[in-house]
């Protein structure tokens, strides 16, 4: 199964992914995560994200799709995929239906994560992740049980990304309204489009994600 994680900065994206990779084996495509390592390495690809990552604002079509076909290429056959902040531009939602196509792959789900936009920075200006392993917390809504110590791994170390504090948050939202949102049509014609509270627990949020999924 494939399916993608719609939602502005914040929604939930990230979180709810990680525990379909946990509970379903499925694979996690973050082209955030991707461009961020990329950053990390100073890759040709990241010294080009890394200012318009900083500014809240979108890197290019191109970059991304060929990122995202790379990754597919490296799955195992079978292996179902999340997209978790792609595609985002409508250039980037054609390049996914050919990328998919070509591999004879299709899209099962467009889950749409439904958010206060307000309440969202409040969410992301708290957010940080475990330094060796990647597992995300929040300083009011997920800490970690034992206080400085990562509940997967055990490690002491944890970070906050750069493009988290309220400027950038809100031209992230804005990018958001004015080139993501307008993609939700191109899947509401094929009847892929499911509604999610993202503004509810994050265990009901994972529930409602698994009744979507178990319906095909
Ligand atoms: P990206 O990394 O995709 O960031 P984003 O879309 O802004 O989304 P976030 O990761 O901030 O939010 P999320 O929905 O994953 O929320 P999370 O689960 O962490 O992109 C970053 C940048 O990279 C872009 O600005 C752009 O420059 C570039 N980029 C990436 N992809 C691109 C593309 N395709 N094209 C062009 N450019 C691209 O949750 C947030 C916090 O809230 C967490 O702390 C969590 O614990 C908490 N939380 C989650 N759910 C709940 C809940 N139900 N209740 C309470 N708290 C909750
Ligand atoms: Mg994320």
């Amino acid at each position: 199964m494939n399916i993608i994680l719609l939602g502005p900065p914040g929604a939930g994206k990230g979180t709810q992914a990680q525990r379909l990779v946990e509970r379903h084996g499925m694979k996690q495509l973050s082209t955030g995560d991707m461009l961020r390592a990329a950053v990390k390495a100073q890759t040709p690809v990241g010294l080009k994200a890394k200012a318009v990552m900083e500014a809240g604002e979108l890197v290019s079509d191109e970059i991304v799709s060929a990122l995202i076909g790379d990754e597919l290429d490296a799955m195992p056959e079978g292996q179902g995929a999340i997209f978790d902040g792609y595609p985002r531009t409508a250039p980037q939602a054609e390049s996914l239906g050919e990328l998919l196509a070509s591999r004879g792959k299709k899209l099962d789900h467009v889950i749409e994560l439904d958010v206060n936009e307000d309440a969202l920075v409040e969410r992301i200006t708290g957010r940080y992740t475990c330094a060796s392993c990647g597992k995300g917390y929040h300083d009011t809504f997920e800490k970690p049980a034992v206080e400085g110590t990562c509940d997967k791994c055990g490690g002491h170390e944890f970070k906050r990304r750069p493009d988290d504090n309220e400027e950038t948050v809100r031209t992230r939202m804005a990018e958001y309204r004015a080139k993501t949102a307008p993609i939700l049509p191109i899947y509401e014609v094929q009847g892929i489009v499911a509604r999610v509270d993202g503004m509810a627990d994050m265990d009901e949020v994972t529930a409602a994600i698994e009744a979507i999924l178990g319906k095909r």
